[in-house]
């Protein structure tokens, strides 16, 4: 068996250009580790914030630490490192290794077992890899910062995006009534995974029509925190994903002033939540929504897709010997 695989690489900063298919070392699982052969892996926001350098505090100051990037895996167990106890050869699994140096760009990945689950039996590996970290993201978003209860009203800004998708179709599950942001041209496709309202933000600007949320589940950022504040309900929730130094500096001294909590999230990879969807998604509760995939050659182009902000869905990168199939 060969000891070599293919992985998209990258040891400087940069636009996705520095990014380069090479040959590398397969990885051996260590200790509690398994060996996953990707079959499937999405691209984030996350991968092109840590290309470009601009969290180079916990990723390498003067270069990267880590060469291969890619946090969204689904595929298949290769093999077992010893005291694995979840885990058997031949298992199909997902997962998002954010949190575990990432390395989902790549033939093959080693991660710690807890950092995988069971691949929902339903999707196929393209559907599962569109999952793990902006499902978990919308999950942990509404349910856990947003403390969404049944019949209460959240609006989603940016519902037609890789997490604003999931994000409609989990605050339907969890019985709210959903208002979703988007433009002109995926009003159609927001409609069709669930959203009660739709308001087309190139025609009308939510912060100024006098509705009022419960919550109010964002992952633009592209308002001042006052004005996602004028368009909640007293007690209101306000939850951004967004990394804006000016909401980062403005919502704890506003969350201060008033009765309506604001919180700038950041989600927390873990099995339990990959459950939960693995759940919702066996169900039909929750449909990924798959805008395009590509090649493993062409994570460059599907990254700088995703960074022109526009997606519908999610972007996948489907390696050259998948099926695609379950
Ligand atoms: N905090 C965390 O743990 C965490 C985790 C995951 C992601 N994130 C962050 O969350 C943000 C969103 O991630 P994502 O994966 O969903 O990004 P994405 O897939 O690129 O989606 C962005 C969406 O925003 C929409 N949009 C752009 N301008 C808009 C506007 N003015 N009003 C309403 N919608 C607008 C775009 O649709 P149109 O084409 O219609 O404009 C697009 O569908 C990113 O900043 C990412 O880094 C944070």
């Amino acid at each position: 068996m060969s000891t070599k695989m293919k992985a998209v690489v990258f040891t400087k900063y940069g636009a996705p250009d520095v990014l380069q298919l090479a040959e590398v070392d397969k990885p051996r699982p260590k200790a509690g580790e398994v060996l996953v052969r990707v079959m499937a892996t999405a691209v984030n926001q996350a991968d092109n914030h840590v290309l470009s350098g601009s969290l180079r505090f916990s990723t390498g100051l003067f270069r990267p630490k880590q060469s291969i990037l890619g946090s969204d895996i689904a595929g298949v167990v290769e093999a077992v490192g010893e005291n694995v106890t979840q885990f058997q050869v031949g298992d199909a699994v997902f997962g998002d290794l954010s949190a575990q140096g990432r390395g989902g760009f790549a033939e093959y990945v080693a991660v710690p077992e807890t950092a995988v689950a069971p691949k929902p039996a339903s999707l196929t590996f393209p559907q599962a890899a569109a999952v793990p970290m902006t499902a978990v993201t919308a999950l942990q978003g509404l349910r856990d910062k947003g403390e969404l209860q049944p019949g209460e009203q959240v609006l989603i800004n940016g519902a037609s995006g890789g997490v604003g998708t999931f994000a409609v179709q989990i605050a339907k599950a969890l019985g709210a009534e959903v208002t979703a942001v988007a433009s002109t041209r995926k009003m159609e496709m927001v409609r069709s995974i669930g959203a009660d309202h739709i308001i087309d933000y190139t025609q009308e600007d939510f912060t100024q029509n006098e509705e009022q949320y419960d919550l109010i589940f964002d992952t633009v950022g592209n308002r001042s925190v006052a004005e996602y504040k004028r368009a909640l309900k007293p007690q209101g929730r306000f939850v951004t994903t967004a990394f804006l130094p000016s909401l980062v500096i403005q919502v704890p001294w506003l969350s201060r002033t008033d009765g309506k909590k604001t919180h700038n999230m950041m989600a927390k990879p873990n099995q339990k939540d990959l459950d939960v969807m693995r759940d919702l998604l066996e169900t039909n509760q929750v449909i990924p929504i798959i805008d395009r995939c590509y090649p493993l050659s062409n994570v460059p182009e599907a990254l700088r897709y995703l960074g022109e902000g526009h997606a519908k869905g999610k972007a996948i990168i489907i390696m050259p010997d998948s099926s695609a199939g379950a």
